[in-house]
């Protein structure tokens, strides 16, 4: 599939993606979002990729939904399109790790995008918001429960119901994201975190990731117990017994995803 709204490429053992609507700051269309499903539901399967990194402009990650393709759709458009279900599912069911790399703005479905993702590099330029009751209408996109799981009930419900924006610091203080790099080492930066991650067994860090995001699914108890099986089953792997026999022998690990 040839993309309109995307570039990719595979740099080493990372698969780039970068949304590429620049005269709508990257607003979130139908076939962006489809293309982005794709794109992701291809990396994911590709042998040749370890890790996947959303990224966008230097001026946005993305604005938010589509403005000008949603003002005219009714309620019966908006659920028998079941808008924008499919592919968040799709970019949701991703077993490999996704970085979201955000720079400028990363707005409404801007920012529940890179909340989807698995964690998120900011730049020092970096605005987060979700300003859609200023269109009299709220988050689609997962942002109501997302950001409240990251930054507390108490400056997410400030957040969607003022409609104000989060600078960098603030949206590291608050755990939004995990760290903030000055805007011309974003992708530079991001790029060498993605690295660290590919050199680790693939197995691992897809039961990493499992077990992390299983935490906002279920209780503690429930969730510590699905973190035991997975970490029992992990010693069913060759990468546990290379892991280890490399710590004790004071060399690198050479993981075969095996
Ligand atoms: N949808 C469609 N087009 C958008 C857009 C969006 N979300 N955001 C920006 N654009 C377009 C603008 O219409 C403009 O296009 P034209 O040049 O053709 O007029 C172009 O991008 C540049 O935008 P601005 O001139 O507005 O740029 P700015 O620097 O003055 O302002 C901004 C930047 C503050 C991000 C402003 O564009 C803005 O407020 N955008 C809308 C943000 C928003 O409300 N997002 C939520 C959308 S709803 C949603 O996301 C629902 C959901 O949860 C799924």
């Amino acid at each position: 599939m040839a993309y309109k709204t995307l570039i990719t490429e595979i740099r080493d053992d990372v698969e780039l993606i970068r949304l590429n609507r620049p005269d709508a700051l990257n607003a979130l269309n139908s076939q962006l979002l489809c293309e982005l499903a794709d794109a992701v539901t291809k990396a994911d399967r590709d042998p040749k990729v370890r890790v996947i990194v959303i990224t966008g402009s230097e001026k946005a990650f993305a604005a938010g939904a589509d403005i000008k393709e949603m003002s005219e759709k009714t309620y019966a458009d908006m659920a028998t399109e079941n808008f924008f279900t499919n592919d968040s599912n799709a970019i949701l069911a991703a077993r490999k790790p996704i970085i979201a790399a955000v720079s400028g703005y990363a707005l409404g479905g801007g920012c529940e995008l890179a909340m989807m993702c698995d964690f998120i590099i900011a730049s020092d330029t970096a605005k987060f918001g979700q300003p859609e009751i200023n269109l009299g209408i709220i988050a689609g996109l997962g942002g109501t429960q997302r950001l409240t799981r990251f930054v507390g009930k108490s400056k997410a419900m400030e957040m969607h119901l003022t409609g104000r924006f989060m600078d960098a610091t603030e949206a590291e203080r608050s755990g939004l994201v995990s760290r903030v790099v000055p805007a011309k080492n974003l992708l530079e930066d991001v790029m060498a975190t993605a690295a660290k991650i590919a050199e680790k067994s693939a197995i691992s860090v897809a039961s990493a990731k499992e077990a992390v995001n299983r935490s906002y699914e279920t209780t503690l108890t429930e969730g510590v117990l699905f973190e035991r099986r997975a970490f029992y089953a992990l010693f069913a792997t060759e990468d546990q017994k290379e892991g280890m026999a490399a710590f004790l022998e004071k060399r690198a690990p050479q993981f075969r995803d095996k």
